[in-house]
This record gives C-alpha cells, structure tokens and sequence, in this order.
C-alpha cells in the first residue's frame, strides 16, 4: 500500500509538470481526484487492510490526498493567472479596423450637381409620383389615343388608367395644375420602361424634366438656359447644336448635342462616329399642353425640356454599363 503511495505521488507529479493548460489539468484532477479516481481507489482499498495496518495507512492516504490537492489547486491558480493576462494583452501593432462610411449614390451624385446648377438660374424642384395616371403621363401631355408609347411593350400598365409613369413629364402636368404662375421648375424622378435590360439599356433609370411658363418666354431663352448648363455640367470648352425634332407636348421641339466626351468630336464608337453626343429634348410647350391644364396659350408662352441621367453619368465616368446603377454591387458603389 505505501508503495502504491509513493508510484501515485510520483505519477502525479510527473503528471503536473506536463500541464501547461487548464484542460489538461481538469483530466488530472479526474484521474486522481474524483469519485472513481485512484486516491478514492485506494481508500477504498483502506477498508479491507487489518486493524493494526489502519491507523498509519490512514494517516499516510489523508497526507497523499492534502499534498496532491494542493499542489492540483496551486497549479490551477497559477494557469488561470497566465490565461487572463494573455487576453489582456493588446497588440498595438495591429492595424486600425476601418469604418465603412457610406456614399451617395453616383445618380444621386449626379441629380444633386444637375439640381445645383440650376437652382443657381432660378430654377425650383418639383416632385411627383412614379405611379401615373394615363392621363397626366400621355393624354394632358398631347400624345394621341393611338400612340406607339401607349402600347404594353412599352409602358408598365397597372391598370386600364394607371402605370409606371415612363417620363418625368407628366410632372410638368401637376405643377401646372395647381394654377400658380409663373412656373420655373425642374423635376428629377425616376421613370420605367417596358424594355429589354442590356448594357444600354433599362427598364429603371432616371431623367430630370424642366419647365418655365411665364408671359413672353421665348425660345432663345430657352437655348440660353441649355447651354449655360451645359457649359457649367460638362464643360466651358464644349461646342454644342440643336437639332429639329419632334415631341407631342412641344411644338417647335429640339434635341440638344454636345461634343463627344470621349474623341472630342474626332468620331468614335460612342457617337457612332458623328462626333456628337444627344444628351436632351426640348422644345416651347405645345399650346394644347397649356389648354389641357386650364392656361391661356395666347397669354403664357413656355419652354421644357428633359435628358437622362443614366446615360450622362456613363458618359463622364467612363462607365460602359447601365446596370451597374441598380445593382448594388459594393465594388461598384464604392468607388464614387
Ligand atoms: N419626355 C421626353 C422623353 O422621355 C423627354 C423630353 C423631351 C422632355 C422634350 C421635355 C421635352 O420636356 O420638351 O424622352
């Protein structure tokens, strides 16, 4: 029995000096400390030896389980020690964490410079809904019953009378409508069309509309204002021309070009080798526009306008695909 003593102490000890982690400890303390570990093992071994023996071996095994606990708890103070220091050690080496700040958006970024330069000319901003009636979207602004924009393959239909307004124009509508005049405003927004996505093209994208109607608005009011944002948004050394065109809701109407961004007019792929970019609509509101809303045309006069912003925003940061503004990709976003 002693000797069984002494091999436990020397077991242990070569045990302890092996430990270096509180695992590890908590498996000793089972082997030699728990219920069915080899100190109870040998108690229970005490019941069977002879009445003499009893006393010293007693005596011994009670010496055998104090030492070992105590040096069991010693170690265990001084592993919990190391552990907790070694949490608090701090690396101040380590690099800082980064806080991801946010951006706006490159069409709000756009929509914010558009919105600047002409507030700077007087201009007002003026919001509407982009669920429209058909009638503020097409009937009020002059497009015909039989109108190609009125088909399903082009416009998103709610319903009989309701859709996905497919321009920022009918705005124009609502502003006129409340009867105030004179009316100088722009109208960013974003409008939908039924349209194949490609990398030109989307079914989501943006547009900022303008109008003025006052009394004696002229038309060479109107290619002032244009091309005095022009210059300010793409450039001062950019040449610019109006071409003739055709809108229902203005009558005469144009289409302003500026030299193309990328080849400076040299032709390229872009401009599809013209040399120039189209980059608005325009023209002075068609007097049934004026009478649709209740306003004299023999007494006010006005001029409008709309251009995209998608496409403007390609153009001067040298982006070759429209989806990318609704796609939301972080590696995208972030460079803006
Ligand atoms: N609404 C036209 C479009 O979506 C753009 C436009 C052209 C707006 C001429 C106007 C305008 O106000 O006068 O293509």
């Amino acid at each position: 029995m002693l000797e069984k003593i002494d091999n436990i102490v020397k077991n242990f000890e070569s045990d302890l000096s092996n430990t270096k982690a509180l695992k590890a400890l908590e498996d000793i303390r089972i082997k030699y400390l728990s219920r069915n570990g080899l100190v109870s093992e040998l108690f229970e071994q005490l019941k069977s030896a002879s009445k003499e023996e009893k006393p010293a071996l007693g005596k011994a095994l009670n010496a055998l389980r104090n030492n070992i606990q105590q040096k069991f708890d010693d170690l265990k103070v001084a592993l919990e020690e190391n552990a907790s220091k070694d949490s608090a050690k701090i690396d101040l080496t380590l690099p800082g964490r980064e806080k991801a700040i946010g951006s706006r958006h490159l069409i709000t970024q756009t929509l914010d410079e558009i919105k600047h330069i002409f507030k700077g000319m007087g201009f007002s901003i003026a919001e509407g809904p982009e669920l429209e009636s058909d009638f503020n979207n097409f009937t009020a602004l002059n497009f015909a019953p039989d109108h190609p924009a009125r088909d399903m393959q082009d416009t998103f239909f709610v319903s009989d009378d309701f859709l996905l307004r497919t321009h920022t124009s009918p705005v124009q509508i609502r502003v006129l409508q409340k009867g105030k005049l004179p009316v100088r405003s722009i109208m960013p927004g974003r409008v939908f069309r039924n349209e194949a996505v490609s990398a030109r093209s989307h079914c989501i994208f943006h547009q900022v509309e303008g109008l003025y109607v006052d009394k004696d608005v002229t038309f060479a009011e109107l290619k002032g204002t244009l091309i005095s944002f022009a210059r300010q948004f793409y450039g001062n050394d950019l040449s610019y021309r109006f071409r003739p065109s055709y809108f229902p809701f203005t009558e005469p109407s144009a289409e302003m070009d500026i030299t193309c961004y990328l080849c400076k007019g040299k032709g390229c792929r872009i401009c599809k080798y013209s040399g120039w970019l189209e980059v608005l609509g325009c023209g002075m509101v068609d007097p049934n526009v004026l009478k649709n809303v209740n306003i004299d045309p023999e007494e006010y006069t006005g001029y409008a306008f709309g251009m995209g912003i998608e496409r403007t925003a390609l153009l001067k940061n040298g982006i070759n695909d429209i989806r990318v503004f609704v796609e939301n990709d972080f590696r995208f976003l972030k460079q803006f």
